[in-house]
């Protein structure tokens, strides 16, 4: 597979074009950003970090029969995946108040939720990426109600099989972010990454923080706590 130009660069990663039309080449960098950019800085050996984490559990979901954009790994800090139309939402599901939920809502951190829940915000820098209603997807036509549906499911089914998995090696699957696509055949893929840069991951046993918030709340090392999620994933699985 040959790279090919640069198609776009966002906070975290690049992604470049193939001579594979139907594939794209993604190289992550190591960018650490929060609070919409407002605080910003550079970690060495945090976008191998991600690339590896990604990399591992789209293979574990692929393994349970959840499909995803990823194709393989090719080095420490690229991977190839299939080429997919961004939906602009950010697709949040959360077992355990933290956050934006716990500021907005008035409930503790740590505490455990009934159900998981599903939120939508839309992916938009400038608007700092506002919670939306299912009503408000529709009426800007970013997905239709059975999209709207289908992200929902699908949300749901990675939670339910990686809050299993995580639990396994003793780690808390808190809540995170899913991004999804839309093939040229116009189905719905999930894309982007799952790594510690958009998912909550804590100690089950002493509930330390082994994810993003280690930067944004500058709690120490960031890719100590980026190392210790891969220590666990590698003990039981490799790519
Ligand atoms: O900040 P908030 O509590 O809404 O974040 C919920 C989850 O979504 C967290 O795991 C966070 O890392 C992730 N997230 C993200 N990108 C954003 C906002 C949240 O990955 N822009």
């Amino acid at each position: 597979m040959e790279k090919r130009e640069l198609l776009y660069e966002g906070k975290a990663k690049r992604i470049y074009a193939t001579d594979n039309n139907e594939v794209v080449w993604v190289e992550f960098k190591d960018s650490a950003t929060a609070f919409n950019g407002e605080k910003k800085s550079e970690i060495e050996g945090k976008g191998a970090l991600n690339n590896q984490i990604t990399s591992l559990l789209f293979a574990k979901l692929k393994e349970e029969n959840i499909p995803s954009h990823f194709i393989e790994k090719i080095s420490e800090r690229e991977q190839l995946v299939k080429k997919v139309e961004i939906i602009p939402l950010e697709v949040v599901i959360r077992n355990t108040a933290a956050g934006s939920f716990s500021k907005r809502l008035g409930v503790e951190e740590g505490t455990s939720l009934k159900k998981p829940l599903v939120e939508f915000y839309y992916k938009d820098d400038s608007l700092g990426d506002p919670l939306l209603t299912e009503d408000h997807i529709e009426e800007l036509e970013i997905a239709s109600r059975e999209e709207i549906a289908i992200l929902k499911e699908k949300g749901l089914e990675v939670n339910r099989v990686l809050s299993v998995f995580f639990e396994e090696l003793g780690i808390k699957l808190i809540d995170f972010k899913l991004e999804f696509g839309k093939t040229s055949d116009g189905a719905i893929l999930l894309a982007d990454e799952i790594s510690p840069d958009n998912c909550r991951f804590w100690d089950a046993k002493t509930n330390e923080k082994m994810d993003k918030d280690v930067f944004r709340r500058d709690l120490g090392n960031l890719t100590d706590a980026y190392k210790k999620i891969l220590a666990k994933l590698e003990g039981i699985q490799h790519v």
